[in-house]
Order: C-alpha cells, then sequence, then structure tokens
C-alpha cells in the first residue's frame, strides 16, 4: 500500500459507481467508499431512496445518486458516462444491484417469468454494468470490476433455483472478464455473501425485524458469536476496490464464516445414532 494514503483514505482519489446503491449492502458500500475518499455514484431504481442516501453520506461533489436500470443498456450507458463527464474516469464498478426473486424452490412449481426476470438482472445487469465499465477502463487502462454473487455460487441448497443458477453465472462473467481484461490492467472479482438482513431478504423471509433476520440466518451460521452485517460486505469491496489488493483477480470472496465448506449431515445422523443406541452418553 502507498504509505503516503492514510489507513482511513483508502479510496482517496478514486471514482467508483455502484449499483443498486441505494440499500442494503450497495447502500452500506456508497458510505465507506465515501469515508475511504472515493467520488461516488449510486445508481438505482429507487430514485427517493438514493437521493436522500446521497444527502445523508456527503456533499453532491462527492456522492449523488442517477437513476439507472440495470436491464436497460441506455441507463447503464448513462450511468458510466455521468462519472465520466463529471469526474473525468471511472475506477470502480461494483455491480450489486440484484433481486431474488420467489422463494420456490421446487422445480416443477417455479414460475418462468420470474426466471426471466431475475436472470435479466443479476445477469444481463452484470453483462451491461461490465461491457460499460470496460469501455470506459480499456482506454484508460486500469480499473476494477466488483459484482456481488451470493454464497448461493458454492453451495446448493432449498433456494430458487433462478437465483442460484443466475449468481453461478455471475461468477462465470467474472472469471471469463478477468482472463479477457488482465491485459488492460483491470482487474474482476466477486463477493459472495452468506445472509445479510437487507431488505431483500428480509422480504424474502417475510421478516420485516432486522433482529429477528439477524437472529435466524445466525442459528444457521457455521461461526457463531458475530453476525454478518451488510458493512462486512462493504468492508470486502473495500479491499477489493483498494490498491490493498492490487494483484488480486479472479477470486470470488466468500464471506459466510466458513459455512460452504461445512457439511453438519453426518454428524447429525451420527448424533442422532448415538443417542438412540446409547441414550445416557447423550
Ligand atoms: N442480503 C443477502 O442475504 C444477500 C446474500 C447474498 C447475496 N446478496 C446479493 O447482494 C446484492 C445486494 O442485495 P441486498 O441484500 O443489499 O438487497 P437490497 O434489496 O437491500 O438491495 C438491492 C438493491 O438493488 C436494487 N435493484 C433491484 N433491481 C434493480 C435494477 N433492475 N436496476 C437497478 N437497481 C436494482 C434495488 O432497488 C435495491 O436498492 C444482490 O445482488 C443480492 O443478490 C444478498
Amino acid at each position: 500500500m502507498n504509505a503516503a494514503i492514510p489507513l482511513t483514505q483508502r479510496l482517496a482519489g478514486k471514482v467508483a459507481l455502484i449499483t443498486g446503491g441505494a440499500s442494503g449492502i450497495g447502500a452500506c458500500t456508497a458510505k465507506l467508499f465515501v469515508k475511504h475518499g472515493a467520488k461516488v455514484i449510486v445508481a438505482d431504481v429507487q430514485d427517493q431512496l438514493g437521493r436522500s442516501l446521497c444527502q445523508e453520506i456527503g456533499p453532491a461533489e462527492t456522492v449523488f445518486d442517477v437513476h439507472c436500470d440495470v436491464t436497460c443498456d441506455s441507463d447503464v450507458q448513462n450511468a458510466v458516462d455521468t462519472a465520466i463527464s463529471k469526474y473525468g474516469k471511472l475506477d470502480i464498478m461494483f455491480s450489486n444491484a440484484g433481486v431474488h426473486g420467489e422463494m420456490e424452490s421446487r422445480i416443477i412449481l417455479s414460475d418462468n417469468t420470474n426466471f426471466k426476470r431475475v436472470f435479466d438482472v443479476n445477469v444481463y445487469g452484470a453483462f451491461l454494468a461490465a461491457k460499460h465499465a470496460a469501455r470506459v477502463m480499456i482506454p484508460a487502462k486500469t480499473g476494477c470490476i466488483i459484482f456481488t454473487s451470493s454464497v448461493a455460487s458454492v453451495v446448493s441448497e432449498e433456494i430458487s433455483h433462478a437465483y442460484v443458477a443466475s449468481k453461478h453465472a455471475v461468477v462465470g462473467l467474472a472469471n471469463n472478464l478477468c482472463v479477457e481484461l488482465g491485459q488492460y490492467g483491470i482487474r474482476v472479482n466477486c463477493i459472495s455473501p452468506f445472509g445479510v438482513a437487507t431488505p431483500m431478504l428480509q422480504k424474502g423471509l417475510g421478516i420485516m425485524e432486522k433482529r429477528k433476520v439477524e437472529e435466524l440466518v445466525s442459528s444457521a451460521a457455521n461461526l457463531k458469536g458475530v453476525v454478518l452485517e451488510a458493512e462486512d460486505i462493504a468492508e470486502a469491496a473495500l479491499y477489493l476496490g483498494s490498491d490493498d489488493s492490487k494483484y488480486v483477480s479472479g477470486i470470488n470472496l466468500v464471506v459466510d464464516g466458513g459455512y460452504s465448506i461445512t457439511n453438519p449431515s453426518f454428524g447429525m445422523v451420527f448424533k442422532s445414532h448415538l443417542s438412540s443406541t446409547h441414550p445416557s452418553q447423550n
């Protein structure tokens, strides 16, 4: 790391665009990026929320919002062009906008329209974000693209096929981009969070109380004694967006407290067997 840059300004001089930046993980990242000296553009479909968030974070010269539906090519083009016209460059594209879609996990009952919609936002939206970022990063011969995938890209369980497949696709897209764009000095990485109590998960679970969602997620977690928060994902984005990770490209940074490498099935069966055969030991 450049010794001249204080620890509190890890993105000093950088320009970042965050899709899905009005809420949850994106909003937290916008706050952290500004705190670390970046100029930030919040690109989202929730205009009111995006505007009030930006006003809360800092002055309009430092952070502002643009209306951007990531499934619309001209919206994404406009968001990137706004970064260029305002700041002359784009250093970080954080392609984070996403939808969960229906909760139904059974293939036969899965809705076709939902599948297409989830892919439209999560995959086509990520593709457009990368395409327009690359358009301005390639001539600059520098830049960094970060995608929000999900722990669903590395574990399979009762989550909708549309969501799981879309998050796998995001990792595939990131890997391919990493290989193509490395020659231009552009780094491409993914972040894959475990459950975070954001409006997306709260709505999905039908539990609007953040603390209850955190309790539920924590009870399923591998790592105990801590709660995964949007700020933790923002910290991962800060690392991948800063020069601290200047040689890191092509990784899927799974922020799940080890959840994806556990498999409790055998232990549960074994414990249940022991309690039935040796009840006194339990
Ligand atoms: N919360 C979790 O548990 C969790 C876990 C793993 C991955 N993720 C991923 O994290 C990302 C952020 O989600 P979050 O949890 O912060 O949820 P969130 O709902 O708080 O934020 C998502 C944001 O994306 C925006 N968005 C949705 N469709 C859009 C579109 N077409 N164009 C532009 N913006 C759009 C929404 O308006 C919202 O502001 C998503 O990609 C999600 O899949 C979340």
